[in-house]
């Protein structure tokens, strides 16, 4: 039997294919070792991030792909289908970070009732969030559409409660007003979501024309403006900005609009894949990434243990109901299905109130 990968050219994302490798024999697996089908997966703006950053984060070595070839990390479900773990069955479920592909050889380590670490050489220079699978058997929050819904949004609604925890902490650095870039993105609702429960804070998104009825629906921004129309947002009071589009252009035009006004300038993401290398001092706070470790390690020392898991959880089972409202899951399946759906999200037409679930098993 084959396994299928699908890569990508790493310095040319445009450029990818589907290969079939050979699929490791079940008898053959090292000592501790599961080979899982990775039965779903979530594709958003997020994964081609992750490819965008690869070679900096070291997303390109957690799956191994061939030379100058990369496989995209996805969030999705796994199904163990062989085991050399004795205390892991074969036919569990498992939530996490797998390859664009059908299989995944895990060497499994720490195992525990409600999860385990890929404990594989190559794997671990990255942060151990991306190591981690949960053991979902059984479990109604992963099962079907709930399962979907978490692999589409429950990583990128961590960010959104890190940073919505972060301004809240900091008293948004003494501004009412918050504006978010790629509102459409569901990162950016995630946070608009939490921030809209915040008292005296007004909500603002920016998006591009089309997107507009769709961030406009969500109800959770006070707001909605487009790009072009940025400059004639009020000057008078103090604004926080949280960039999800990383379109330098666009953050010189806000700083310079809202000069010492602006007085937090986070960077969360690249959407827009506009980000220039070198960007001139600018008015206003100096941009900072935002980086999510560091707030959850802080959290994690001042909540205690399970803090920061318990408080999460309370927030994502208030947003969880929301969500079939807001997107509508739409599978695909196969390595042509597959292709098309990760151009469209490359090349940003995937319209936001889609959320892509693919697979490439049989
Ligand atoms: N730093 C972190 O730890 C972290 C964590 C989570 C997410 N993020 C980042 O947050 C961003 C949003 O991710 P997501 O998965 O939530 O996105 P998503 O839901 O797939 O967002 C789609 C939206 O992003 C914009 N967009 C997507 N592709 C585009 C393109 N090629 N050109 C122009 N605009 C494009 C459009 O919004 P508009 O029309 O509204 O602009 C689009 O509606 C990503 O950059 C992601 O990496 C960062």
């Amino acid at each position: 039997m084959n396994a299928t990968d699908f890569i990508v050219v790493r310095n040319d994302l445009q450029q990818c294919k589907v290969i079939e490798t050979e699929l490791p024999d079940a008898a053959a697996l090292p000592a501790d070792a599961l080979l899982v089908k990775v039965t779903r997966f979530a594709l958003t703006a997020n994964n081609i991030t992750y490819a965008v950053i690869g070679e900096q984060l070291k997303y390109w070595q957690l799956f191994p792909a061939p030379e100058g070839y990369g496989i995209i990390p996805v969030w999705g479900l796994g199904e163990v289908i062989a085991s050399k773990h004795p205390n892991v069955a074969v036919g569990e479920t498992l939530f996490g970070y797998f390859p664009m592909a059908s299989h995944l050889v895990i060497e499994a380590a720490d195992v525990s009732k409600r999860g385990l670490r890929d404990a594989a050489a190559h794997r671990q220079q990255v942060s151990p969030v991306y190591n981690a699978y949960s053991r979902v058997s059984g479990d109604p929050t992963y099962a079907g559409r709930n399962g979907d819904y978490r692999a589409l949004l429950l990583p990128l609604f961590m960010l959104s409660f890190l940073v919505d925890d972060f301004l809240a902490e900091n008293e948004f650095y003494g501004a009412r007003r918050v504006v978010l870039s790629s509102a459409s993105s569901k990162t950016a609702f995630g946070l608009a979501h939490l921030l809209h429960k915040r008292k005296g804070l007004r909500v603002i998104g920016l998006t591009s024309k089309g997107n507009v009825d769709f961030v406009t629906s969500l109800g959770c921004y006070d707001e909605v403006v487009t790009y072009d129309q940025v400059t004639a947002m009020p000057q008078a009071e103090p604004v926080a900005y949280v960039d999800m589009a990383g379109n330098s252009a666009l953050r010189e035009t806000l700083h310079r609009h809202f000069g010492a006004q602006m007085v937090y300038s986070g960077r969360v993401g690249l959407t827009h894949r506009a980000s220039e290398p070198d960007e001139p001092a600018l008015p206003g706070a100096r941009p900072v990434w935002f980086f999510a470790p560091d707030q959850i390690r802080k959290r994690a020392r001042e909540w205690g243990p399970g803090g920061v898991d318990q408080r999460f959880g309370a927030a994502w089972a208030e947003l969880a109901p929301h969500l079939p409202d807001w997107i509508k899951v739409v599978e695909r399946r196969g390595p042509a299905a597959v292709r098309e759906a990760y151009l469209k999200t490359l090349e940003g037409r995937v319209p936001p109130d889609q959320g892509l679930i693919l697979s490439l098993a049989e």
